[in-house]
């Protein structure tokens, strides 16, 4: 679906791939916590990270379809390695919170190149996903907070465990 027709700057286009393949290595990093919680038998860990993963796959498909909407075609890049090793129930939060920081960090830098090339459409675009980022920091934040809260006593992490759904923090 074509919108808009104005030609994107290449480094703009450059960075922008960029952060599509920085979006998919995030949702595979949290495909990897959901993995470790359902190894350790954290379903509400498992499936909140699965969600996670998922939610960052749409963010790679904006990027991309962002990018398809001025006439680049998604561009083939090897994935790196993901050197993210999960030990610990408050380590999956902990590395969350690290990846969405990262995240908006590399959306941050991005937007100020693209105020930089002065593009609009690009600036818009980017404005509404660091704002989305900024949400994120705030809920990961309260997640990390109160799983270290209860982070010594293993009942506790259970509980936390089996009603991950319902926190709202
Ligand atoms: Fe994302
Ligand atoms: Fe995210």
């Amino acid at each position: 679906m074509k919108e808009v027709h104005v030609e994107l700057p290449g480094e703009v286009v450059d960075a922008l791939v960029d952060q599509a393949y920085r979006e998919m290595e995030a949702s595979l990093a949290y495909a990897r916590l959901a993995s470790w919680a359902d190894v350790q038998a954290y379903p509400g860990a498992a499936r909140f990270f699965w969600k996670q993963s998922q939610d960052e796959y749409e963010h790679f498909q904006k990027f991309v379809c962002f990018l398809s909407a001025h006439d680049v075609v998604l561009a083939y890049r090897r994935m790196p390695e993901i050197p993210i090793a999960p030990t610990s129930y408050i380590d999956l939060f902990r590395i969350a919170l690290d990846i969405e920081q990262n995240n908006t960090r590399a959306i941050l830098n991005l937007l100020a190149l693209a105020q930089q090339h002065a593009v609009p459409f690009a600036i818009r675009f980017l404005q509404d996903m660091v704002r989305e980022q900024e949400e994120e920091i705030v809920r990961f934040r309260g997640y990390l907070q109160a799983v270290e809260r209860i982070a010594r006593e293993p009942g506790a992490i259970l509980l936390f465990d089996v009603n991950i759904e319902k926190f709202n923090p």
